[in-house]
């Protein structure tokens, strides 16, 4: 049986960060880093997934499959998410050889969660007679990694790397706009570890419990702010989209979700000359953004090498990048 393969890109939260698990909207970007899944169908039932991840391929019937998705090794989980979307809404049992790879590795935070969930689904259907709309990819996607996540999780990332660009995301994906495909002036900069997510939210959701009217307060006017966003990305205004990454940072920083190595990378990029910069993603580590124009980029690149925070590094990579799509 010959091999489906389909990449999905890697995937940068630019503002809204937490206060999108609560229904209220965020700026994501796709980058241009891919996660490929290879696909073929077997004439068994047997499932067979490898990936750089896993020192010896996992191997398993497909009635071994169909419990919690908990009960499965961590390493396959939203590869094996994904199979139980699609069996279950196609009515289908059949097995499958699986091969996950990835351009970048999930220490950066860049959403290789949510890319090999869908991956996996658009080779699912690009391998057998079952369409699946990219809205389709979408709803399943987000349902196989909420059910991998333990119910943690507003979905931002399944429709950034399912639609790929720059999108607006609100309401648990039930706002999802495009707004650009063209890249945006942006640095990225890993601040030398990795960031625990659901620790984060739940945390968030901790103070949130604690103080919840003036969490509710702070919140609406995170979303207000990405209104204002959305229409500087329109157009092209990065001077002002600049100062609202500043002001979203403040705010992520009175939550505790920063780090003092991302503070580094982001005062740093911001004496460099950056329009602004904060955190992207649930903060606790991964990256931060710049925003730049020509001139100041090398200068905040060379400034982020050279703020003296171990492992730091800027990546290369682009935003607004397609969706996820089959590979010839
Ligand atoms: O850590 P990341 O890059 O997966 O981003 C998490 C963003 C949160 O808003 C904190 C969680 C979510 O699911 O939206």
């Amino acid at each position: 049986m010959s091999q489906t393969i389909a990449s999905a890109p890697g995937k940068l939260m630019l503002l809204g960060e937490h206060a999108v698990v609560y229904g209220h909207a965020c700026l994501v970007t796709a980058v241009n880093l891919r996660m490929r899944v290879a696909l073929a169908p077997r004439s068994d039932d047997t499932v067979r997934i490898q990936s750089a991840t896993l020192s010896e391929p996992f191997a398993a019937p497909v009635a071994g499959l169909r419990g919690p998705v908990q009960e499965v090794p961590e390493a396959v989980r939203f590869v094996v998410g994904a199979l139980q979307q699609f069996w279950d809404e196609t009515g289908t049992r059949t097995g499958f050889d699986i091969e996950t790879a990835s351009q970048f590795t999930h220490a950066y935070g860049l959403g290789s969660s949510a890319a090999v969930t869908v991956a996996t689904l658009q080779a699912l259907a690009g391998a057998t007679d079952h369409a699946l709309a990219p809205a389709d990819i979408f709803r399943l996607g987000y349902a196989a990694v909420l059910d991998v996540q333990s119910g943690i999780g507003s979905g931002f990332d399944v429709a950034a790397v399912t639609y790929g660009g720059t999108l607006y995301y609100a309401g648990r994906g039930a706002e999802i706009v495009p707004l650009t495909g063209e890249p945006l002036p942006l640095v990225v900069g890993y601040s030398g570890s990795k960031a625990q997510t659901t620790a984060l939210v739940r945390q968030v959701a901790k103070l949130r419990q604690e103080n919840p009217e003036a969490m509710d307060a702070s919140m609406q006017h995170v979303h207000d702010l990405m209104k204002e966003a959305e229409e500087a990305i329109l157009c092209k205004d990065y001077a002002r989209l600049g100062k609202m990454l500043d002001v979203n940072q403040a705010w992520l920083d009175a939550l505790s979700v920063s780090t003092p190595a991302l503070d580094t990378l982001i005062h740093t990029a911001r004496q460099a000359g950056a329009y602004g910069a904060k955190l992207s993603g649930a903060g606790g580590g991964d990256c931060m953004i710049a925003l730049v124009n020509a001139q100041t980029r090398p200068q905040v690149e060379l400034a982020i090498t050279q703020a003296g925070v171990p492992g730091a590094e800027v990546l290369s990579v682009e935003t607004s990048a397609p969706g996820v799509r089959l590979e010839a």
